[in-house]
């Protein structure tokens, strides 16, 4: 099988599937990070996806190339895993598949199933179907499935091994075959398996998404809520999630959520559904939407606050740059959003980060510990929750700042231990703290 598209979710399903005992060829245009992953070696960080590389890039199970004439009549399946970004208006931008199927289309000259993977309005997979089909010279022998990936940053590999759902989309008994003999493996695990029609699959994806953002987005607009009444959002959370159908997990409130799927997909998704005329949905994304920027806002502005309304020439210590702890990856970042709105109202922002490395940027400086950000700071921010950041001494650091002051925009120091040291401690969502 072929898997084109060598990201986060691409090189890892490439790695999972040569562990399901595949043989597989990842597919990408880019000539450098084929010949990382063709060494065994991740250009990115997650955890657990380079031994799996190494040992099959090794058995000879695994490998990696540009050229899509190779894949083209060896693979009998081709999984899509190219990236949708935010396009114009927030409709998502389709132009990564596309310019992969005008690639792989005409080569196809065997009947063969395209399985899609990357997230993707409703309706998008039958409209690529019909590409494909103009495209190939085995015309209709080529099919389309869509079965949806739901693979979290950080725990990528161990949610392709041990996926806790299987989504088949299909419409014909042909690609539900190919595709239980792929899944094999999870499947005599009892994996939960969906099998549905393509449209419903598409959905599955983006309804997921959808449902964290809002628990997200709910409990954040408790927090306000707390902070307006006098209350504890933490506990508030702790309190409601023990109710079996409501869960305690997603209910961390804070900054919010970042990163390259959940912003962009329910955007996506808000776009749909008024192009379908469903604004009873959109209208509902949006505002889980502006609950989530509006976190970003609000943590500046304590932060302004906290400086007596003006933090130009105030050294900020932020830390956290990743958009969630356990990835390098920095895209769409609420931490980053607060550091550039700093920066932009004249702050001298310094950032540290455990694992991102950020591209030389306008305005901040990164540096490489939790002692060089401190040093001399007049707050500092606690933005992703990493766990060393947990670990930290409040004693010591207390004697690098300029003014014990801390925000802590997740919710997970221990303000107390803080508070024993000498120093205030913000939180957003605890009024107390204000
Ligand atoms: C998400 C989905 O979880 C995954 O199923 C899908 O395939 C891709 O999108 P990911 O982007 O890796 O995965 O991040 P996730 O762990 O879901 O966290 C998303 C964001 O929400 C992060 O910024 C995180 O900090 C934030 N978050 C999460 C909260 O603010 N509060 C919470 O309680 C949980």
């Amino acid at each position: 099988m072929s898997v084109i598209g060598t990201n986060y979710l691409g090189a890892t399903h490439a790695a999972g599937m040569a562990e399901f005992g595949h043989h597989v060829i990842g597919v990408d245009i880019d000539a450098d990070r084929v010949k990382t992953l063709n060494a065994g070696e991740s250009h990115i960080f997650e955890v657990g996806l380079e031994p799996l590389l190494a040992k099959h890039t090794a058995t000879g199970r695994l490998r990696f190339t540009t050229d899509y004439t190779e894949i083209a009549d060896w693979a009998d399946v081709h999984f899509l895993a190219l990236g949708t970004p935010s396009g114009p208006g927030g409709a998502a931008d389709l132009s990564q598949l596309h310019a992969a199927i005008d690639r792989l289309a005409p080569l196809l000259h065997e009947p063969c199933l395209v399985v899609g993977k990357s997230t993707v309005p409703v309706g998008t997979a039958l409209a690529l179907e019909e590409r494909i089909r103009r495209l190939a010279p085995a015309g209709d022998a080529v099919e389309v499935a869509w079965n949806p990936e739901f693979l979290r940053e950080a725990y990528a590999v161990e949610d392709t091994l041990r996926p806790d759902r299987l989504v088949f989309g299909t419409h014909s008994a042909h690609a539900l075959e190919v595709l239980h003999e792929i899944y094999s493996i999870p499947l005599s695990d009892r994996t939960p398996l969906v099998e549905c029609d393509i449209a419903t699959a598409e959905l599955i994806k983006v309804a997921a998404n959808a449902f964290l953002a809002t628990k997200i987005s709910f409990i954040n607009a408790m927090s306000q809520m707390c902070q307006a009444a006098g209350g504890d959002v933490t506990l508030l959370a702790d309190a409601i999630g023990f109710d079996k159908r409501i869960g305690r997990e997603f209910l961390n409130a804070g900054l919010g959520f970042g990163g390259g799927c959940l912003p962009k997909d329910i955007k996506a998704l808000a776009f749909r559904a008024e192009e379908l005329g469903v604004t009873v949905l959109s209208d509902f994304i949006r505002s889980v939407e502006a609950i989530n920027d509006g976190q970003r806002i609000e943590l500046a502005e304590l932060a302004i606050a906290q400086a007596s309304g003006d933090v130009s020439g105030k050294r900020i210590a932020v830390l956290g740059a990743a958009f969630k702890p356990g990835t390098d990856d920095t895209r769409n970042s609420p931490a980053l959003t607060v550091a550039d709105r700093l920066h932009e109202s004249g702050a001298d922002v310094r950032i540290y980060d455990p694992q991102a490395r950020l591209p030389p940027r306008e305005g901040f400086t990164q540096v490489a510990s939790v002692e060089q950000a401190l040093l001399g700071a007049d707050i500092v921010l606690h933005l992703t929750e990493w766990p060393e950041f947990r670990q930290l001494d409040p004693e010591r650091l207390g004697q690098l700042v300029k003014k014990k002051v801390i925000i802590d925009g997740r919710l997970k120091l221990q303000a107390a231990s803080w508070r024993n040291a000498g120093w205030k401690v913000v939180q957003i969502g605890r009024a107390g703290s204000l």
